[in-house]
Parts: C-alpha cells; structure tokens; sequence
C-alpha cells in the first residue's frame, strides 16, 4: 500500500466499472481529439477505475489507484497479454518482435535481450551519445526561434544505429539513416495506423506499398547483420547487435537473422521517437521554469548529476510519452475490487496516475526537487511500464536524456520562444509539444575563455 493513498475498493463488484455512455465512436472521436482532457473528465466522474469503447480496440477498462496498477504489473503474464494488444506493428516489426510475443516466447525472447540493456552497459556508449548531440546542437541557429524536435529525432536515431546497430563507418551511418527515415516516415502518416487496423495484419503484409517501404532497410539491416557476425573483433565490441549475436537460446542456438532483424527494427521503432520526445518535453518544461534550468545548469557546471535525473524523472512524469499500457485479459480476472471479463484490454494509466494529488503533491507543478526528497515509486512512477513488459530500454532513454542534457546546457543558454507552455498534441501514439520544444539559443561563453577574458 502507497503511504497516504486509500486502499482501494475492498468488496468485489462484478462486470465492467461505470464509463461515458455516448456511442462507441463519439469516444473514440474525442479520444483522438483531446485524449488528455477526456482521461480527466473520466477520472473525475467515474474515479479510479472506468470504462471506455474505442472503435477497433474493443473495451478499455482505465486503471489508475497504485494498488490495483500494481495487481496488473505484477499478475500472471499468461493471464494478461501486452503482445496482442500491439498485433497492428506485425508487418513492421515482424513475428518475432518482443513487442508482438506473449507467454513462453516473449520471455525466452526478453531473456536475450536483457543483459544488452543493463544500466552498467550503458556508460559505453557515452562518448557517441555525447559526440552525436553535441554536433547537431552546433548546427543551431541563435537568437531565432528553433523546434527542438526534429533535432532530437536525429540524435536519437543516430545513437540507435551507432550504439544499438553499431554501425561506426560514417558514410554507411549516413546510408542507413536515410533509408530508415524514409521507413519510419511511411510509417507515421496519419492514415497509416487506420489502414494497419483496418486491414489487419496479413494483408497489409501482402500489399506493395509496405514492402516498398520497408524493403531498403531490410536490405541494409541484413548486410549488417551478416557483415557482423563474420566480424572479427565481434567479441570485443560493445554494441547491441553484437552482444544479441553472442547470445544464445536456452538450447544453445544462435538467434537467426531473421529474429536479428526483427528485434533491431523493434528497438528502432520503440526507441527513436520516444526518446526524441521526452528530450523535446525536457526543454520545453526547462525553458518555461528558468529557475530550474538555472539550478540545472549550475550543478551541470559543477559535475553533479542528481538535479539532472530528478529533472529527467519529473519531465517524464508530469509529461509521459506514452498515456497508458495494456494488457488484454485472457481470463475473468479480479483487479481494483472488480471481477472483470475476459477478453477486455486492462489500461494501467500512466497520464492519470502521475496526476494523482494523493500521490503528488502539486502534481500539476513542474518540480524536480520533489524526486530528490523521495524516490519514484515503482508503481507510482510508471513512464516506462511495468512488470515483465517494463520498457527494455528504460536505463538506455533516461542515460541518453541524461547526456544530451548534459550537453544542451553545458553549451547553450536557452529561453522559451513563447511565454505560454506548449499544448499536448498526439503523434501517432505519443504525446508531443505542439511547437516541438521552441526554443531561442545562445551560445555560452564557455569557462576557459570566460576566464582568460
Ligand atoms: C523516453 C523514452 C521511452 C519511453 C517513455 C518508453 C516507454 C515504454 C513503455 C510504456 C513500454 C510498454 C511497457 C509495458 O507494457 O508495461 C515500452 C516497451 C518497450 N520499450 Fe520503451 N520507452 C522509451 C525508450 C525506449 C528505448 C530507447 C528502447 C530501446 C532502445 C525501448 C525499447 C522498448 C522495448 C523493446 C519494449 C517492449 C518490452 C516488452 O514487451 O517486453 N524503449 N517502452
């Protein structure tokens, strides 16, 4: 039980919690619309646990009080399935994707993947990830106003394939990076999740169009990976593809090409944009708090770091990439003091419970300080998921936040472009600045010459 929140409801209530009674498609309608406002109105109305219809996604029952996110986080992942809920990325990412897998086979799948992701990994790819920021933060303009955004989606694509793909030859970075773009951008017009909904799957899979997309990258993802496993210093290399080819199966067998490709298209797809957003939320919270900035800056200055994790921490809570996660339940399961049927999606609602006023205090406010009082709570602090599905590459986001960070305010004073905070906007399914983090630069004298002057 969380300190100072209510247990939730003691006695069993059964079937689905109360929810908006408008038709199915005016929710879905003002789900994409204005999702944040109608999770709120929702909460508000119906408290803790409600249901919504949305077209195609069948029923979503919302939960949000610690204890019953924790029965979701913790139950029997046999019971609770995250792969399924995904189905629509299948001709994406491919059938082996961790993404895509339930039962026995997410977790041999998860099992190998694991170690790649282990927070003492990560200090390796600090010069890349420090170098790659550094020259693109170079190329902006001062004194004008610039989104951040776009920036931040070329730095993290070039660490995923510099430290995830562990392409080093830059001429082969930039051929990669190009076919990958025009991949990932096929993949966000708008219409194109309609389309993999509607179409299911299979035939989306069987239609010209994708392959035409996606044929480039498989193509140079295939060379990679055949060029790496011939490699001759592949034991001393340090990147993910490297380390997934020396893994093995609990049989001893290699993973295959095909699961190779499958899992680095994974990593790009659930790791690109979403960290380029957290770092664009980051600035733009930053630069409408100058003295949080101030403070950051002066212990960056100072080579101290817990300011810069409580800052990471709080832009991910008070502005979440992603809404919520779910879990599709296989059985009539009891959760939050309700027996729910099998069949519906649970939705452990990350926007919902990082508003929770009996878990923050001022939880509208943006205070970093709040995590160097008291650290996140594992079912209360939830950016990243939980349980056996929490975000593989949770170490790896907040490492490169942290470094990007780093050198943002190491190398720039930064001022908002506009007083008023930017709106939440939906891209695809992640929640952006609606300005993209615009901000106005200029370049900080650095300390050497600040004191030769
Ligand atoms: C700020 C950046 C990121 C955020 C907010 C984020 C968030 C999430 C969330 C909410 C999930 C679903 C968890 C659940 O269902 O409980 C997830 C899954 C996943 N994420 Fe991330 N992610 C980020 C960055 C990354 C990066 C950088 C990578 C890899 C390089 C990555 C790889 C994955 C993978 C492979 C999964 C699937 C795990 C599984 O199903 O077992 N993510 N992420």
């Amino acid at each position: 039980m969380i300190p100072g929140v209510a247990p939730s409801m003691p006695a069993v209530h059964h079937g689905l919690p109360p929810g908006p009674r408008a038709h199915r498609t005016l929710q879905t309608a003002r789900w994409i619309a204005r999702p944040a406002r109608f999770m709120e109105d929702a909460a508000r109305r119906y408290g803790d646990m409600f249901t919504l219809r949305i077209t195609n996604e069948g029923t979503w029952v919302f939960v949000s009080h610690p204890d019953a996110v924790k029965q979701v986080f913790t139950g029997d992942p046999r019971l609770l399935h995250a792969g399924e809920a995904n189905v629509v990325l299948m001709p994406v990412l491919g059938s082996h994707s961790v993404l895509l897998l339930d039962d026995d086979a997410h977790m041999a799948q998860r099992k190998l993947m694991l170690p790649s992701f282990h927070g003492e990994r990560m200090r390796g790819y600090e010069q890349t990830m420090a170098d790659v920021a550094a020259r693109e933060i170079e190329r902006w303009p001062a004194g004008v106003p610039v989104r951040a955004w776009p920036t931040m989606q070329a730095i993290t694509l070039e660490v995923i394939m510099r430290t995830v793909f562990g392409v080093r030859d830059t001429e082969r970075v930039e051929r990669l990076g190009e076919v990958l773009r025009a991949s990932l951008a096929w993949l966000a017009e708008p219409r194109r999740m309609g389309q993999l909904a509607l179409l299911g799957a299979r035939r989306i899979a069987e239609r010209g169009t994708l392959r035409a997309a996606l044929d480039p990258t498989d193509a140079l993802i295939y060379e990679e990976i055949r060029a790496r496993r011939d490699a001759p210093d592949l034991a001393e290399r340090d990147d993910v593809l490297s380390l997934l080819l020396q893994a093995r199966h609990d049989d001893g067998s290699a993973m295959s090409d095909k699961e190779l490709r499958d899992e680095l298209m994974t990593l790009l797809v659930a790791g690109h944009e979403t960290s380029a957003t957290a770092l664009a939320w980051a600035l733009e919270a930053l630069t409408h708090h100058p003295a949080a900035l101030e403070r950051l800056r002066d212990e960056v200055d100072a080579g101290e770091d817990a300011y810069l994790d409580a800052v990471i921490k709080e832009t991910l809570r008070l502005r979440p990439v992603l809404a919520l996660v779910l879990r599709r339940l296989i059985e009539p399961m009891e959760i939050g003091g309700r027996m729910l049927p099998a069949g519906v999606n649970v939705a452990p609602c990350i926007y919902l419970m990082h508003r929770r006023p009996d878990v923050y205090d001022e939880p509208r406010a943006f205070r970093p300080e709040r995590f160097l009082e008291q650290p996140p709570g594992t079912y209360t602090w939830i950016p990243f998921g939980g349980g056996v599905r929490r975000c593989l590459g949770a170490s790896f986001a907040q490492f490169e936040m942290k470094v990007v960070l780093r050198e943002l305010v190491s190398r720039l004073d930064m001022r908002a472009a506009r007083a008023e905070p930017e709106r939440r906007v939906r891209r695809a399914i992640v929640f952006a600045p609606h300005r993209g983090g615009e901000v106005v630069i200029s370049r900080r004298v650095a300390a050497a010459e600040k004191l030769a002057a």
